[in-house]
């Protein structure tokens, strides 16, 4: 026979009022507590779980060719002896993904004989445009760095990490820089430079291996090598960034780095 008190307790418990209904006790630290439910509500019935989304198709991988105009062959860069042999060799290059993305490739330009190489990031949008490097805004900054030092443009060198726009002005990425540094390497060898300054973190990186951020070690001797011979390496500020910090701490570090260099390449030439 039913007790008594049953239909009262079904009524309760359809009602979703608890308490009333025994349930065996749960180890204390077995489950984090409960969440805390008004006696008057009804708990919310589990709610189905969603299908997991479809996952995001992967991005195709680049297939560089394998044609030497399109890839050009380690043995065919070290062979090059001039610039512009060099330059022929390697401007058709699709190496890498930003290849067929510039509209021009940015060799470098300069003294071919520069006794100081400036080597930035990557071309960006007025440089893809012309096929020079350091043409825009920060190019004109460059420029006046250099006349600070009592020199022009024409006396040095300067080139990039890497030769083709990356996307939105974006950093180039490993894969990228590291396709492109043979060139850079080949085109440093070529010029002998006494000095190297580089601009930013990226070349400081990418060519000298040197990973800290540049605020710590900008005004800091590196080297590199490249050839069998060690050269110089001094890091400083990315024009970029001294137009958006611009300074009177930030535009002296500049001025400061590139004296240096400026005398360290003068004492190298026996001046
Ligand atoms: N920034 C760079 O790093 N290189 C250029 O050539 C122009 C802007």
């Amino acid at each position: 026979m039913e007790h008594p008190l049953q239909a009262w307790r079904d009524t309760l418990d359809e009602l979703g009022v608890i308490g009333l209904v025994r349930t065996p006790v749960q180890a204390a630290e077995a489950e984090p507590p409960a969440p805390s439910r008004s006696p008057s509500v009804r708990p919310t019935p589990a709610r189905p779980v969603p299908a997991p989304a479809p996952a995001a198709k992967p991005p195709k991988a680049y297939v560089p060719p394998t044609d030497a105009q399109g890839c050009p062959p380690v043995e065919v860069v070290a062979a090059t002896s001039t610039l512009s042999e060099l330059q022929a060799a390697i401007q058709g290059c699709l190496a890498c993904p930003l290849g067929p993305g510039r509209l021009k490739f940015v060799f470098g330009e300069g003294n071919p004989k520069a006794r100081l190489l400036f080597v930035g990031e990557g071309p960006g949008r007025d440089e893809d445009l012309q096929g020079r490097p350091f043409v825009g805004k920060a190019g004109e900054l460059l420029d006046k760095m250099i006349g600070a030092i009592g020199l022009k443009r024409e006396e040095v060198y300067i080139a990039n990490v890497v030769k083709c726009r990356p996307p939105d002005n974006r950093t180039p990425t490993p894969e990228e820089a590291h396709a492109c540094l043979g060139y850079l390497r080949r085109q440093i060898e070529l010029i002998g430079p006494s000095v190297i300054v580089t601009l930013g973190a990226t070349p400081l990186r990418e060519l000298v291996g040197v990973a800290e951020g540049i605020t710590r070690v900008r005004g800091q001797w590196k080297r590199v090598n490249i050839g069998g011979r060690d050269i110089p390496v001094m890091p400083t500020f990315h024009p970029a960034y001294v137009l958006r910090q611009y300074t009177q701490d930030v535009r002296r570090a500049v001025w400061e780095d590139l004296k240096a260099a400026k005398e360290w390449a003068d004492k190298a030439a026996g001046a």
